[in-house]
Order: structure tokens, then sequence, then C-alpha cells
């Protein structure tokens, strides 16, 4: 099979395959893995704004789902820390966990519930917060600061150059845990994984649009530096979509 047919193989789906039926460790009866890494000791920990219940912004519904757009070009207004806050709140925290870490529920869908992913950011011009690189805490809607040090041009060389990305607010990277939806789907995981993934981006451009803000999701990005930017092994947790957010 060509390197083509087996990437065209792998958007199928492979739940009735015979080929690779391995027993998973959920059925193993192996402990769920952590719904989130946890934050490291001496690092700040910022708390984040709820919103909780009712938004305070305006929404048309049909004009924000018909008029979304990637935004690439950003004002130079600093991003409010509530408003980053209404994006992870609406597209990664966590709402409710079932069971011991089984599933936990979060706005966006995912298969089982599994969401095996993080949230890393370069925080690069928002209110209340120093710049720097991220990681969001799900749990407790917080952020861990990793590192100060923030640097845009690595920040635009992470995404092979496209310079917008060091204009943004602030850049999301997700980044894709495998092991917590192989823990149960083993090797139907990682297309689903995928799907996940593009619905927690959905969220932050649709949320963006609502704080007046824009996002533009990126595939083109350097596997190393942007994982490099955040200490990921490549193996267990690596970076897998980027979305720079700006205000407009
Ligand atoms: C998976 C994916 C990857 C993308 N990668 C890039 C990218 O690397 N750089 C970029 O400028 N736009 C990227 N885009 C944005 C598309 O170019 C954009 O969605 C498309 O032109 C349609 O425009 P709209 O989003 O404004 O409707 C990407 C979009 C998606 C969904």
């Amino acid at each position: 099979m060509s390197f083509i047919q087996e990437q065209r193989q792998f958007l199928k789906s492979n739940f009735n395959s015979s080929k690779t039926p391995t027993t998973s460790d959920q059925v193993k009866g192996v402990k769920a893995p952590p719904l989130q890494a946890p934050p490291k000791d001496g690092h700040l920990i910022i708390d984040l704004p709820r919103v909780k219940e009712h938004t305070p912004y305006e929404i048309d519904v049909y004009k924000l789902l018909t008029e979304r757009r990637s935004l690439r070009k950003y004002s130079s207004q600093a991003m409010k820390i509530e408003e980053l806050s209404f994006i992870l709140e609406t597209s990664c925290m966590i709402q409710k966990i079932l069971g011991d870490n089984i599933a936990s529920f979060r706005p966006a869908p995912s298969g089982g519930a599994r969401h095996p992913f993080e949230t890393f950011l370069s925080i690069q011009r928002v209110e209340g917060i120093p710049e720097g690189y991220y990681r969001y805490l799900p749990l407790t809607h917080q952020l861990e600061q990793l590192c100060e040090a923030l640097n845009t041009n690595t920040v635009i060389a992470s995404v092979n150059g496209q310079s917008f990305a060091g204009d943004a607010n602030v850049v999301f990277y997700l980044a894709v845990v495998p092991y917590r939806a192989e823990w149960r789907y083993v090797e139907k995981s990682h297309k689903v994984i995928l799907l996940d993934l593009g619905h927690v981006a959905q969220n932050i451009c649709l949320s963006a649009e609502i704080v007046g803000a824009g996002a533009c999701p990126i595939a083109s990005y350097d596997q190393n530096l942007a994982d490099d930017l955040f200490e990921l092994d490549g193996e267990e947790a690596y970076v897998t979509y980027v979305l720079p957010v700006g205000k407009k």
C-alpha cells in the first residue's frame, strides 16, 4: 500500500476491523489515567474568573454561526482575563466527572468522553496575566505558568513562519495525550482523537467571536518546535492543532 493509501485508510472506521483485536487496559482492570496531569510544585498558578451560568456577552446565534471567519489580522488591543477565561470555560473546562476518572464532560463532545488532550497557551497580550507559556488546568479552571520567557519569534517559527501568530493575544496549542483514549479504545483511538480536537477547536473559534476576537486554526506547524515550547516528549503528549486568537 502506498503512503497516500495508508493515509486514506486512516480516515476510515476501524471499529469493526479484526486485524488487531487488542484487549484494552480498561478491560484488563488498569486504573484510568488522570484527567489532567497535576501542576508542578513552585509554578505560578492563576485563578480564572468563572462565567458560570449566564454569558455577559450579547450574541446572535445565527450571526455567530454564519459569520465566523478565520482571523489573521488582529488589533493592538489587549484581551481581558475574563475574555480568555470565557474561551477556556466554553471549550475545555471539566464540568462533571463520572466514576473514577472513567469519563468527564466538557463543552465539546469527545469519543467515550475521554477528552485525550491538554491545552497549552502562549499568552502574549492578556490584561492581568504576565506574558509567557502556560498550561490550562481544566479541573480547577486555572492557568499554570510553565515559563515567563516568551519569545514571539519562536512562536512564529513553531507555526512555520506564519507571522500573524506573533500578533495574536494568545495562541492555543492543543496537545494530544493518546493514552487517555487508548486506555479504552486501543488502536481505534487515533482517528477519534482528531475528531475530538476538531470539536474543541470549533468551540474556541466561536467563543473567540463572542468576545470580539477571532481565531485561525493552524495545521501547518513545526512538530518539534511546538512540542519544545511546552517541554512535551512527543510520545505521550504532543501538539496536534494550533489556534492563534486575537482581538478584532
Ligand atoms: C484543519 C485546518 C487547518 C488549517 N490550517 C491553516 C494554516 O496552517 N494556516 C492558515 O492561515 N489557515 C489555516 N486554516 C484556515 C483555513 O484556511 C480556513 O478555515 C479556510 O480558508 C476557510 O475560511 P474560514 O475559516 O474563514 O471560513 C486551517 C483550517 C483548518 C480547519
